[in-house]
């Protein structure tokens, strides 16, 4: 299992950071050529010579992945540098503002939907056509416990997560015939830079307590590495179409 993905393509959205970096890091230390695309160019480039440091391979892509322009170089650059694409793991994402419908601005409605649900749809569409080609494929897309149920963060973000969730549905049915496997991920609460990059920081305190409650203990991002590089790899070779909450048991409260 130590060389897995080796020769295999895999693109880890938000890959500069968090979740998306433990993913970069252990597809490559497995064998994958790692593409990365995050916003920042100063994180993302560390964490291609992390992986370069390291004997793996891996390149960049730096942009706004809810931009389609960015989606299509990404893909296109995966193609013309390492030969297609084999793995796709939709996690970049953005919280919101913790906002109930009455609150919500349309800014952040319109932006968190964007980077958090039509992003991942975006990518979906764009390397698809490639899998099919090679008869194989794993997406894997990083929901949240919010995709579960309304009561882990704000409106805009619980209804991206729901729909992350309705998205990796579709594709596992749509595709199940046709040796794509489409999975997703619901994490609790994890040690990562998303609650500082939350939207505005109008989060109140109050909020902030009620929802880390239910927490529990908090996961470290290599702890959700592990699982959706499981599900990317074929050790889940019959596994389509599952939700995996990776929570300490909050989604068992
Ligand atoms: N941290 C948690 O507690 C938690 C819980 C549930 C779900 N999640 C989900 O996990 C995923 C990863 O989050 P994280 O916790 O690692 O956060 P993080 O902020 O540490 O990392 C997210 C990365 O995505 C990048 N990114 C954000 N928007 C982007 C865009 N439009 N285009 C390209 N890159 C973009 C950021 O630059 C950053 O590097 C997200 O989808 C998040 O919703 C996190």
């Amino acid at each position: 299992m130590d060389r897995d993905f080796d020769g295999k393509v895999a693109i880890v959205t938000g890959g500069g950071a968090g979740i998306g970096r433990a993913c970069a890091v252990l597809l490559a230390s497995r064998g994958a050529h790692v593409v990365i695309g995050d916003l920042h160019q100063e994180t993302a480039l560390a964490v291609v010579a992390e992986i370069e440091a390291a004997g793996g391979s891996a390149i960049a892509v730096v942009g706004d992945l809810s931009d389609p322009s960015v989606v299509e170089r990404i893909v296109t650059l995966s193609v013309q540098t390492f030969g297609g694409v084999d793995v796709l793991i939709n996690n970049a994402g953005i919280m919101d503002d913790m906002s109930g419908p009455h609150e919500v601005s349309d800014v952040i409605w319109e932006r968190v939907l964007r980077v958090n649900l039509t992003a991942p749809f975006l990518l979906t569409r764009a390397v698809v056509p490639h899998m099919l080609a090679r008869g194989h494929g794993a997406i894997v897309n990083t929901a949240s416990e919010a995709g579960l149920r309304g009561s882990a963060a704000g409106t805009a973000y619980t209804v991206s997560k729901h729909g992350v969730i309705g998205l990796t549905e579709s594709a596992a049915v749509i595709y199940r015939d046709k040796g794509i496997r489409v999975n997703a991920v619901a994490p609790g609460g994890v040690a990562t830079s998303l609650e500082v990059n939350m939207m505005p920081d109008a989060m109140g305190l109050s909020v902030i307590s009620g929802y880390t409650a239910n927490v529990g203990r908090v996961a470290q991002a290599n702890e959700l590495a592990s699982v959706i590089v499981f599900l990317a790899s074929d050790a889940a070779s019959n596994v389509n179409g599952a939700i995996v909450p990776v929570d300490n048991g909050w989604c068992a409260i």
